[in-house]
């Protein structure tokens, strides 16, 4: 990596020997022979890495040091000192210099300290990029996406959930359906009434009837008190059906008469209650087809599904998955207290191989896991499940026994630039000498023929 770099010297030879050796690593090289030059230069122009000397007249390392820190610190010091004492070097650390040097020093030992501080920059400067783009691309309901179509889906969000009209949102499992409709209450004018959701395939009909419309005093043995059901009680707010497919037809017909004329009769009771509720239901069944096998009726389907909001599966927007990925690493990694920030490229392109049929959920799951077992600061490919790590491009090849394929060889090989680069595309794209969207196409490509 070509950098910006400030070398603050007094001494002309080691001054003219450091700018040599950074100049010959590739660096533009910034010289000057005085800590009042170079406070100025730090205040105007900025740089990736600044290596001071620590005694100079005047103005000394340490004040370039507070300077450098105060207006850019992403910028790392480096101090190279002949008067090298325990005291000073504790200094320098404590008030943020990334490493300290004794006169005489290598060329070689500061070629490397440089090297070091250099991928810290670049580390904390992607991110940093990383958090801006999960923050652009999280709205305020928590969903995180950069998927074309779940934008359109979330812009339909916005449009419908002023309004009062029954949302249907389907989907396979762990595909955010509870996510969208927590989402559409939050952005209706209900919001400050109640949200209720319930799981209608967790009871047995006579249960289900009892939570959702309560029942009257006597209504059967053991109903010693009214009881309201969630139904009144989510009355000015939201009440969010989930699996509504597997509601009995005597239990559909209930519901029916509640959307139709939004009352509710109560177990037991003769006299219907009026209640204001929205109502939100998903399943992750064909809903259609069991309207066709007649297990579900087509009249309640047509009140439940005025929009119907259908959410793509997670291997059809692989472009989610590093957004994902590295949002759960982040939750979990403070959750748990551990030190991992980073996911190995390898990592990351087994998981945008892989199918992931319980979605969004298995993502998180399998990010939980893996932060749990990561021995480091990196979640890496051995911190996923078999089933994952079989994904690798060369997986196959190895396993046969054969020669790899040029395309397999291309795929290594992109694989190991993704890997040196900390799995930064663009920087990627730059070694490869391919642009950005064709790696990208490459990636998606692989991801396909492996899902
Ligand atoms: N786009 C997203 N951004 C952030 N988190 C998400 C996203 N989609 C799903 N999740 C998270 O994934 C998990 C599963 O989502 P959710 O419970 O909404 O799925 P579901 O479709 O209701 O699944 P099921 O059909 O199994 O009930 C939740 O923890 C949710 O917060
Ligand atoms: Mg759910």
């Amino acid at each position: 990596m070509s950098a910006r770099i400030l070398i603050v010297d007094d001494e002309e030879d080691a001054l003219d020997n450091l700018r040599h050796v950074m100049e010959k690593a590739g660096h533009a090289v910034t010289a000057v022979q005085s800590g009042a030059a170079a406070l100025g230069l730090l205040a105007r122009q900025r740089f990736d890495v600044v290596l001071t000397d620590l005694r100079m007249e005047g103005v000394g390392g340490m004040d370039v040091l507070a300077k450098s820190r105060a207006v850019q610190p992403e910028a790392e010091v480096i101090f190279i000192t002949g008067y090298a004492t325990a005291e000073s070097a504790v200094q320098a650390l404590k008030h943020g210099a990334f490493y300290y040097i004794a006169k005489p020093f290598r060329l070689d030992e500061v070629r490397k300290v440089v090297e070091e501080a250099l991928e810290k920059v670049a580390l904390r400067r992607e991110n940093d990029s990383l958090r801006r783009e999960i923050a652009r691309y999280r709205d305020g309901d928590g969903i995180i996406t950069q998927d074309a179509g779940m934008q359109r889906l979330l812009d339909m969000v916005r449009q419908i959930a002023p309004t009062d009209c029954s949302v249907l949102i389907t989907g396979e499992s762990g595909t955010g359906k509870e996510l969208f409709a927590r989402a559409l209450h939050r952005q209706s004018a209900r919001r400050d009434g109640p949200y209720v959701a319930i799981n209608c395939g967790a009871f047995t009909e006579q249960l289900l009837a009892n939570e959702l419309f309560g029942h009257e005093k006597g209504a059967f043995t053991g109903a010693t008190a009214l009881k309201k059901g969630l139904i009144e009680s989510s009355a000015g707010g939201t009440l969010f059906l989930d699996e509504v497919t597997e509601m009995t037809p005597a239990m559909q017909v209930k519901l029916l008469r509640v959307l139709q004329e939004r009352e509710v009769l109560r177990v037991g009771g003769t006299r219907p209650v009026k209640c204001d509720v929205r109502v939100i239901a998903a399943t992750n069944r064909d809903i259609l087809a069991c309207v066709g096998q007649g297990t579900f009726r087509d009249d309640l389907y047509f009140r439940l599904n005025v929009v119907n909001l259908e959410l793509p599966p997670l291997a059809r927007r692989a472009g989610d998955v590093p957004l994902l990925a590295r949002h759960f690493l982040h939750k979990y990694a403070t959750r748990m207290q551990r030190p991992v920030e980073h996911i190995s490229s390898a990592a990351l392109a087994a998981l945008m191989a892989y199918r992931f049929p319980g979605n969004v959920r298995e993502l998180e799951n399998l990010i939980e896991r893996g932060v749990a077992l990561a021995p480091g600061d990196t979640l890496d490919i051995e911190q996923l499940p078999d089933a994952l790590r079989a994904n690798g491009p060369a997986a196959s090849a190895q396993a046969s026994g054969r020669l790899p394929t040029l395309e397999e060889q291309e795929q290594r090989y992109i694989l190991r630039v993704l890997d040196e680069v900390q799995g930064n595309q663009t920087l990627a794209a730059q070694i490869l000498g391919i642009n950005r969207a064709s790696l990208w196409r490459k990636l998606k490509a692989w991801k396909a023929r492996a899902g």
